[in-house]
């Protein structure tokens, strides 16, 4: 800069000297002349890239002409600056968009209000949630809008440690919690979380809980009951009690069996590894079978129907499990004389499925949604009294998960039922060669 201010001055000086020459040889007035035009060309020449400049300031359309000396600095110094400007200014544009972007599909609802609790901005979950629409209400008052008296409160108190949960306001059957952020300049966030999985999770707790304690408590209150009458005896004789001790074994046989299953399911749940065992389905058929003819004890028709042949990889004492669990309930719910069909053929899907059809009591529409969940039982008096606890289908349930399989139920009240096991097609290898060999031997001999 130094080095201009210099140049001008030598220039000015260099215009003074000349003029003085000029005075000096053609008098003092064309000196003054010569002089004065000097100094009006520059002022034109200063006024002109002036010019320039606020044009292009007021336009930043075209670069600016390149030009020698100060301006030429000038003109260069403003250019790289506006064009590092115009850099930050696109970078926090575009940091700003993506910030946005990114709020924007957050599953938490965020909603940005001013200091005077005006809606600035919300994302699409918070639409969802609170049924608000950025287009309408950005700028409108958010406790105008929604007008829950909780949600005021707890609005005015501004405290950001403090949740609230309440009713989502665009449908009651949802649930949400609030929660409230500073921003700078005194405006606030309020967060919401959609957490009707988180209470539909606890209240599945709580009667799991509930419902394990009351199963617990019946058979333990006969064996107390026993156990008080059995100590307040001076010389009690156990050949007298016999009935009692009998009781008392099938209620403790009951808590084992509730013990079992609950284990079993919990078992189910946290193992994420499957055994792989290859599993003939005829062998498991025929094992089936023979188990549900010693539980019958000859009361029901069973038959088995081997329609396909093969080998089914998985877990054996888990299918096992299962297929003996839709067994047991078709002996339990079948009157003495019913006829009950176990079958293992090819699925519509591809894979192979193992089926239990029984002309047993059947089962309500309005309760086939509902048997997989825990202790769910049609009729608890009659399930308890033939020993159930109402776990044996979620078991199932989580068996057939475990192998990607489903469990389709069809029943017709006082009808009968047919529960299926549908195993993958991926899991199952048809025995091509097994069932060439039995068509064979079932071919009369010539
Ligand atoms: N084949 C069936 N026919 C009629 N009702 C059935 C049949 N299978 C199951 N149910 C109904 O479904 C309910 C749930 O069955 P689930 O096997 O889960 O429990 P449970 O048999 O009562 O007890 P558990 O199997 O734990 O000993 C039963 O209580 C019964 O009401
Ligand atoms: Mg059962």
């Amino acid at each position: 800069m130094i080095e201009y201010w210099w140049r001008s001055l030598a220039m000015l000086l260099a215009l003074a000297v000349f003029a003085s020459i000029v005075a000096a040889l053609a008098g003092a007035s064309a000196g003054w002349w010569l002089f004065c035009a000097g100094q009006f060309a520059i002022i034109v020449f200063h006024q002109r890239q002036l010019a320039r400049l606020l044009s292009w300031l007021g336009e930043r359309r075209s670069t600016l002409p390149t030009t020698n000396g100060h301006w030429g600095e000038i003109f260069y110094l403003v250019q790289r600056n506006y064009k590092k400007w115009r850099s930050d200014n696109q970078r926090a544009a575009d940091d700003k968009h993506e910030m946005f972007q990114v709020a924007g599909a957050l599953p938490e609802g965020v909603v940005i209000l001013d200091e005077s609790r005006r809606i600035v901005w919300l994302n699409a979950s918070a639409q969802r949630h609170l049924g608000l629409s950025l287009k309408q209400d950005k700028g409108q008052y958010f406790n105008y809008l929604l007008r829950e008296q909780r949600l005021l409160e707890w609005l005015a108190r501004g405290d950001t440690l403090e949740t609230l949960t309440m009713p989502s306001p665009v449908t009651s059957d949802r649930s949400l919690s609030l929660q409230l952020a500073a921003l700078p300049n005194g405006r606030r966030m309020v967060l919401s979380h959609d957490i009707t999985e988180l209470i539909r999770l606890d209240e599945m707790r709580r009667d799991f809980i509930a419902n394990v304690s009351h199963e617990l408590r019946t058979p333990i209150t006969v064996i107390v009951g026993f156990l008080e009458a059995f100590a307040d005896m001076k010389n009690p004789d156990p050949n007298q009690f016999k009935v009692q001790i009998g009781l008392m074994r099938e209620q403790s046989d009951r808590i084992r069996a509730l013990i079992d299953d609950l284990l079993t399911l919990a078992r189910l749940e946290s193992a994420p590894d499957l055994a792989n065992d290859s599993i003939d389905i005829a062998a498991l058929g025929q094992q089936i079978l023979n188990e549900a003819r010693s539980l019958s004890r000859g009361q029901h028709l069973l038959s088995l129907d081997m329609d396909t042949q093969g080998i089914l990889q998985g877990s054996r004492p888990e299918i096992y499990s299962a297929c003996m669990n839709l067994v047991t309930n078709a002996i339990r719910y079948t009157p003495v004389g019913g006829d009950i069909t176990l079958s293992w053929d090819q699925a519509a899907s591809g894979g192979v499925q193992f089926s239990v059809r029984d002309t047993g009591v059947g089962i309500e529409a309005q309760h086939l949604p509902r048997l997989t969940e825990r202790f769910y039982r049609v009729n608890r008096g009659r399930s308890r009294d033939s020993g159930g606890t109402g776990l044996g289908l979620a078991i199932v349930k989580h068996v057939l998960l475990h192998h990607q399989g489903r469990l389709k139920i069809e029943s017709a009240y006082t009808k009968g039922s047919l529960f299926t096991a549908v195993f993958p097609a991926q899991r199952f290898t048809v025995a091509t060669r097994s069932i060439d060999a039995t068509l064979a031997s079932a071919q009369p001999e010539k």
